[in-house]
């Protein structure tokens, strides 16, 4: 038996534009604070190039909406974004609301709606942040550099079935014997379109290496099947290498040699986990983003920090910008500016660097603060680059 054609092009390139209609979501807790600095950023960016601008509309979609409504997005929500080039996401998720009515009333709601199959997760340590590893730390052997790039992963998450794919039910609620289910949906459809998602993403990074992730040898069904099509998807990619692991030898492996990987693959579930593993080996959950991609680019895809809603700081100014920053850098390549993503993560990184940073990376900023010197790097970069009208008087 073949595999099933799942898309004639399964990485459509971006369209060439010159204005982006981006959709803003900030929702709840921090996000409002970090998405209007993740906009004063994307302004920033469109005023020193010059060559494309971005047409930010906001939806006030929220659990305080929710909480009035009854509803978190309105009937006509998906129809209303389908004709967004990218939507920018805050964060979901307040005491009042049960979360899991938070999440599948908008986040899973956009991202399964939109068959965003594919969640994406960069992690590296960044200039002026402090990994916990002890195989990142400086050593008088290695430089600093050296030590950093010592962890450079994107993890693909499958974001669209598997352990997220809300099929279950509950029974005799409140008896002794009451029963619930939670399963775990793996179609053949769904993991093969993410393998191939995910050995394109291995191709197109110079060490073109992926690891798949799964539990195999306990989950003897859905995790199998992952297995198969892993070894038939990668016939296709003779030239990237590729191995597997089990999810809890591979927590070992990000800890202990965390240079052994590159891109890696794994189901919902154990992506999540990973994933925040990942942010704190790299320093810190504040800095880490996520993009919700739709890969055939017939629907928009979504970008957001992975933080959370995080309401103990949240209206206190002290909330880390620097994962929006990221995630807004993610969006704008994902738009095909490539160029300006680039400029945008090395004036963050100047920016960090500096010692400008928030208190959950060791420093004493304000979100105001880090999303100022930013700014600043961007234009101070572009004045050396000549980009934008001033170079070109
Ligand atoms: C993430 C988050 C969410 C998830 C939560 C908020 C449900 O942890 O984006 O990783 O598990 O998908
Ligand atoms: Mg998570």
């Amino acid at each position: 038996m073949g595999s099933i054609p799942i898309s004639q092009q399964p990485l459509a390139p971006p369209p060439s534009k010159t204005s982006y209609k981006i959709a803003s979501i900030p929702a709840d807790g921090i996000g409002p604070e970090v998405i209007s600095a993740g906009i004063q950023v994307l302004e920033t960016l469109a005023e020193t190039y010059g060559t494309f601008s971005f047409d930010v509309t906001h939806f006030d979609w929220s659990s305080d909406r929710y909480l009035q409504t009854g509803k978190y997005i309105p009937d006509d929500g998906l129809e209303e974004l389908q004709r967004f080039d990218a939507i920018l996401f805050g964060a979901v998720g307040d005491q009042r609301v049960p979360d899991h009515i938070s999440l599948w009333g908008l986040r899973l709601a956009i991202c399964q709606g939109f068959q965003q199959f594919a969640n994406v997760r960069p992690t590296r340590i960044l200039k002026g942040v402090t990994s916990p590893l002890a195989a990142c730390q400086p050593t008088s052997t290695d430089d600093n550099d050296t030590n950093r790039r010592k962890l450079d992963w994107v993890i693909v998450r499958e974001n669209s079935e598997g352990e997220y794919a809300g099929q279950g039910g509950r029974s005799h609620i409140g008896q002794p014997w009451e029963t619930a289910t939670e399963v775990a949906i793996f179609t053949r459809y769904g993991v093969e379109r993410i393998m191939r998602f995910a050995f394109e993403v291995a191709r197109s990074r110079p060490r073109r290496k992926l690891t798949m992730v799964t539990k195999s040898n306990a989950q003897r069904n859905g995790m199998v099947l992952w297995d198969d099509v892993h070894k038939l998807v990668a016939k296709d990619y003779p030239d990237v290498e590729s191995d597997k692991m089990l999810v809890d030898a591979m927590t070992c492996r990000m800890a202990l040699q965390p240079e052994s990987l590159d891109t890696v693959v794994a189901t919902n579930l154990h992506a999540d986990i990973l994933t925040d593993l990942a942010a704190a080996l790299a320093g810190s959950i504040g800095i880490a983003p996520t993009s919700n991609l739709d890969p055939t680019r017939q629907r928009p895809s979504m970008f957001e920090p992975i933080h959370g809603s995080a309401w103990d700081i949240a209206g206190k100014g002290v909330a880390n910008p620097v994962g929006t920053f990221w995630t807004v850098a993610e969006m704008i390549k994902w738009l095909g500016e490539d160029e300006a993503a680039e400029l945008l993560m090395l004036a963050v990184e100047n920016a960090l660097d500096q010692g400008v940073k928030t208190r959950d990376l060791g420093g004493s900023a304000g979100t105001t603060e880090v999303t100022a010197k930013v700014c600043d790097e961007i234009r101070r970069i572009g004045r050396d680059r000549g980009l934008g009208a001033t170079s070109k008087k």
